[in-house]
C-alpha cells in the first residue's frame, strides 16, 4: 500500500523510475505504473520475506484451499508470485502441484527459491499485458496481494477466470476497500488527503468473478495488527516495497497533522477478500 510518499518523500513521481531489466509482454512496453511498482518492490526485495507476515499467513490459507482441489489437465501458476510464499506453502501441502512463478519484479524472482531452483518455472512478465499465452487453459491460477496493483482489477480478474480450463480453479486473496480505516480516519480528522493506494471493492470483484466462475468461497477477512505509531506502520509498508501511491505526496505540514491524529492504539486493520472459484 502507500506510505512512502508521506513518510519520507522517497517515492519518485510516476514515470521517473526506469525499469530494471525487460518485462516480457505481447509486443508492448510496461506502463509507467508497472515500472514504478515493480521498481519499488525491487528496491526492498531483500526485506520482503521478513516484513511479509500477513502475506505469509494468507499464502498458507490459499495453499490449504488449493491442496485438495481436483484439478483438470493444464498449467498452474501463481500470478504476482514475488518471493514464492504461496508456491512454497503449496509445495509442502501438495508437492504434486507446481506453480509457475509469474512476476514483474526480477529482484523478487531472484529471491524466489521455486523460480531459481527451476528456471522453467520462472516467468518475468507484466500482468498489465494480460496472461502469458501459455497459461490459457490453466488448471489452477493463484494470486495473493497482487491484483490491487493492476489497473482495473475487476477486468483482470474476469480475464484470469476466463482463461481457466473448464473445471479449472482460481484461488485469490486481495486487500479491499475496507483496509486501513485508522489511516483514512486520521486523514479525515487532520483534513488532509489520504494517500493510501485505492483498493477495489469486494462486491465489484465478486461480481467480476461470478460470470465465468462458480464461487466456492468468497469472503472478506479482517486482520488487525499493532504497528506502534503512524511512522512505524508506514515504514513497514515501505519496507515491504509497497510504498507506492498514485496520489501526490503530503507536505511536511500535512504529514505532521496526519500523525497527530493517528490512533494511540497503534492498531491498523486490513480487509482481505479470499475467493475460490471453479470455471463453469
Ligand atoms: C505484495 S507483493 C505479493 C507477492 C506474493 N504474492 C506474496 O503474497 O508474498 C505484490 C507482487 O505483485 C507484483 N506485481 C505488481 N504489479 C505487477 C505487474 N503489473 N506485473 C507483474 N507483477 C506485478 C510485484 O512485483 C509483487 O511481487
Amino acid at each position: 500500500m502507500s506510505g512512502t510518499s508521506q513518510a519520507g518523500g522517497t517515492v519518485q513521481a510516476a514515470g521517473t523510475v526506469q525499469a530494471r531489466g525487460t518485462v516480457q509482454g505481447p509486443g508492448t512496453k510496461p506502463g509507467p505504473g508497472t515500472t514504478r511498482i515493480c521498481d519499488s518492490f525491487g528496491r526492498q526485495a531483500h526485506r520482503y520475506n521478513q516484513q511479509a507476515q500477513l502475506q505469509r499467513a494468507i499464502a498458507w490459507r490459499l495453499a490449504r484451499q488449493c491442496a485438495h482441489l481436483n484439478l483438470p489437465t493444464g498449467p498452474s501458476a501463481d500470478l504476482g508470485a514475488g518471493t514464492g510464499l504461496v508456491g512454497q506453502a503449496l509445495q509442502q501441502l501438495a508437492p504434486q502441484i507446481a506453480l509457475e512463478q509469474v512476476d514483474g519484479c526480477p529482484q523478487l524472482l531472484a529471491r524466489n527459491p521455486l523460480a531459481s531452483r527451476n528456471p522453467a518455472t520462472r516467468r518475468h512478465w507484466d500482468l498489465e499485458q494480460g496472461l502469458p499465452a501459455g497459461l490459457h487453459g490453466a488448471a489452477l491460477l493463484t494470486s495473493s496481494f497482487t491484483l490491487q496493483w493492476l489497473n482495473q482489477p475487476e477486468r483482470h480478474l474476469t480475464q484470469w477466470a476466463q482463461a481457466l480450463a473448464p473445471g479449472g480453479w482460481l484461488v485469490l486473496a486481495v486487500p479491499t476497500k475496507g483496509c486501513f480505516p485508522q489511516w483514512h480516519g486520521a486523514a479525515q480528522r487532520a483534513q488532509v488527503p489520504c494517500t493510501a493506494l485505492p483498493l477495489p471493492r469486494s462486491t465489484d470483484l465478486l461480481s467480476a468473478a461470478a460470470g465465468p466462475l462458480r464461487l466456492l468461497h468468497g469472503r472478506e477477512h479482517r486482520f488487525s495488527r499493532t504497528y506502534g505509531d503512524g511512522p512505524s506502520f508506514l515504514r513497514q509498508i515501505r519496507q515491504l516495497g509497497a510504498g507506492v501511491s498514485p496520489n501526490p505526496p503530503l507536505s511536511p505540514g500535512q504529514w505532521r497533522a496526519l500523525l497527530r491524529q493517528w490512533p494511540a492504539s497503534g492498531i491498523v486493520s486490513w480487509q482481505v477478500l479470499v475467493l475460490v472459484g471453479q470455471k463453469r
